[in-house]
């Protein structure tokens, strides 16, 4: 049976994320390609944890908690932006860029399995867990099929930071 826990899933994206990082490290792999790889899952991966997942954990946890991990969501959404407008991928400005989204999801990823998803494994009863998963995977999908790392769509959710 496939996984279906949600915390299982998000951990899982989690370390994909760092493979995808140590990927794009490497001058000799596509890094055009790796980098659009990153940028679809990591949108796909939050707008699921915020539309399905977030909201479902304030039952649990401290709003603070989830109101924070929204706002280091927007974060990561402008260093992938400020990574995807770099006119050269490689060159050493990209580089500059890369090693910021780096650092911004790298924090975030701590932070979150910290505060919040140690937290709900112990607190979220198992079958809320499975519910959630499937809510997570549904979103997830969906989002990468709307091609939701391209610039354009990256570029929304950051221009709604700005207005407010
Ligand atoms: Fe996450
Ligand atoms: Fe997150």
């Amino acid at each position: 049976m496939p996984v279906t826990d949600v915390v299982e899933l998000i951990l899982a994206d989690h370390r994909t994320f760092e493979r995808l990082f140590r990927e794009l490290r490497d001058s000799l792999g596509d890094r055009a390609e790796h980098q659009r790889e990153l940028s679809g899952l990591l949108v796909a991966h939050a707008v699921a944890e915020e539309r399905e997942v977030y909201p479902a954990l304030r039952r649990y946890l401290d709003d603070s908690v989830i109101e924070h991990g929204s706002e280091e969501h927007l974060d990561g959404h402008q260093a992938l932006l400020d990574l995807l407008e770099s006119p050269e991928v490689g060159s050493a400005h990209w580089r500059a860029r890369l090693d910021h989204l780096e650092e911004t999801i790298a924090h975030h990823l701590d932070e979150e399995e910290q505060a919040i998803l140690h937290q709900a494994t112990r607190s979220v009863p198992e079958p809320v867990r499975t519910d959630l998963g499937r809510a997570f995977v549904r979103i997830r999908e969906r989002e990468l099929t709307a091609d939701c790392g391209s610039p354009d769509r990256v570029r929304e959710p950051v221009r709604a930071l700005a207005r407010d």
